[in-house]
């Protein structure tokens, strides 16, 4: 067998040649966030004409590609897997592409050939001795799919974290290799308000020593994040590592030592945040990343006791259905861990899953606590599966709850101006 320095200057491609090896009608598996490739999605982007029917899948598209164009959608099409900021207004305007999933799934679902993945572009750290990149930035459903592809192309940049898990390539998977060297994409954290802080709190307080905690994307579990300092030995499963969980490394409040799945080790499957994080990712040993049909298996995911999931919503009617992912059937996000980890939750002894949300949106307009979702609503935590809901004004708590009472629960923590509306509603539904 070649040595691996050989393999890899046999590989070593320019990201306009790589484009070869994409061909009509396939499917281009990309990592989520800031695992995408630049140098590759430049590329394609430059030569996207010369394509028909090429698909791009991928969860949070960070930049605005050439290749995001409503007149090339013939040639090149985007397919969110989960919506963001590069993709929202192609979502809502039809020309973005959207396939509905469990981010758990999305490996299974790549091995099934239901999402197909005739290519990868991933970003990759530099290669170490025995010919390994590690995906470290994104593992995800990238690994599933670096199994199934025709061509695996790596974006190999030294700024990008060797970290530990099961998320590493080794040269011979690869068909071609790009050198990149700009930096990382950092991302920094949301603005947190009073409303944010005051929910914060009402999680914090039921956060007990010991925690093993997940924490989703948005304003309020970064908030929530910042509440937890003072708080002793909190052990990490999540989804996503982002500068708020680094911060509970830094002040000594995660130690992963009371955690009784994997103690000592953190876990997560894609990375969002600063420099400063991407360097604390390498060859940490405290961190293992690993591909999201183990992060978050709801199974896997439940053995850690006391499992504390923090997810956001953007609407809940009075069943408890949450509403996390679009506004109306206008998409906005996608439904990412949250069903999985609230499940996770559900099955762990001691576990708490927290569902937060403003009571309003627009200036105190609009109740996020409403009687029914708006038509073409996509539900992403399902009644079955809710349990606590925290907004500004205090907690919910619906699992083993009977619809009246659970429209109690909700209308006591929904904004007092929108109260004796929604009890009115509620009588109206026979629910009360
Ligand atoms: N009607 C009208 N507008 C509404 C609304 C409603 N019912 N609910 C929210 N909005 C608006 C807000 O006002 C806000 O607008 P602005 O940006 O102009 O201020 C916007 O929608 C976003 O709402 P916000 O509460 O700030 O959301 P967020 O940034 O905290 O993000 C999501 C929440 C989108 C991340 C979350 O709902 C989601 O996607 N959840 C599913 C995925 C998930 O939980 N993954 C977890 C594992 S990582």
């Amino acid at each position: 067998m070649s040595n691996p320095q050989d393999l890899y200057r046999q590989k070593l491609t320019s990201p306009a040649e790589a484009m070869r090896l994409v061909r009509d009608g396939d499917s281009i598996i990309v990592p989520t966030g800031v695992g995408e490739a630049p140098a590759l999605l430049t590329a394609l982007s430059e030569q996207s004409r010369d394509f028909h029917d090429v698909k791009v899948s991928q969860i949070l598209a960070m930049r605005k590609y050439g290749y995001l164009d409503p007149e090339t959608v013939a040639n090149v099409r985007h397919v969110a897997l989960f919506f963001g900021g590069a993709t929202r207004a192609g979502g809502q305007a039809g020309w973005v592409d959207f396939i509905p999933n469990y981010f758990s799934e999305i490996p299974a679902q790549i091995e099934r050939e239901q999402i197909p993945a005739q290519v990868v572009f991933s970003m990759a750290s530099p290669m170490d001795d025995e010919g390994y990149f590690a995906l470290s930035l994104g593992a995800d459903y990238t690994m599933a799919a670096i199994a199934k592809a025709r061509a695996v192309v790596l974006e190999v940049n030294p700024n990008v974290p060797f970290a530990f898990g099961d998320c590493r390539v080794h040269v011979s998977q690869v068909t071609a290799l790009v050198e990149s060297d700009q930096p990382v994409m950092e991302v920094g954290l949301p603005t947190i308000g009073p409303v944010q802080i005051a929910i914060a709190q009402h999680v914090a307080d039921m956060i007990d020593d010991g925690s093993t905690l997940q924490i989703g994307y948005g304003g309020i579990p970064d908030a929530v994040v910042m509440q937890l300092t003072h708080k002793h030995d909190l052990g990490i499963h999540t989804e996503m590592i982002g500068d708020g969980i680094l911060s509970l490394v830094e002040c000594g409040a995660v130690t992963n030592r009371r955690k009784n799945y994997l103690p000592g080790k953190m876990i997560a499957t894609f990375a969002l945040g600063s420099a400063k994080l991407y360097r604390f990712m390498h060859r940490n040993p405290m961190l293992e990343m690993h591909p999201v049909n183990f992060t978050n298996d709801p199974t896997l995911a439940g053995l850690n006791d006391n499992l504390v999931a923090i997810n956001a919503t953007l609407q809940i009617d009075l069943l408890g259905q949450c509403g996390s992912e679009s506004l109306g059937y206008a998409p906005f996000s996608g439904t990412g861990g949250q069903s999985d980890f609230v499940r996770a939750a559900n099955r762990s002894r001691g576990g708490k899953a927290f569902i937060v949300l403003p009571s309003t949106a627009k200036n105190d307009t609009i109740s996020r606590v409403v009687p029914v979702l708006a038509p073409g609503t996509h539900v992403s935590t399902s009644k079955n599966d809710v349990n606590y809901v925290v907004t500004e004004y205090g907690v919910a708590q619906l699992r083993g709850k009977s619809a009246g009472q659970r429209a109690r629960e909700l209308i006591g923590i929904a904004h007092p101006a929108f109260r004796a509306e929604l009890t009115a509603q509620a009588r109206q539904m026979n629910v009360l």
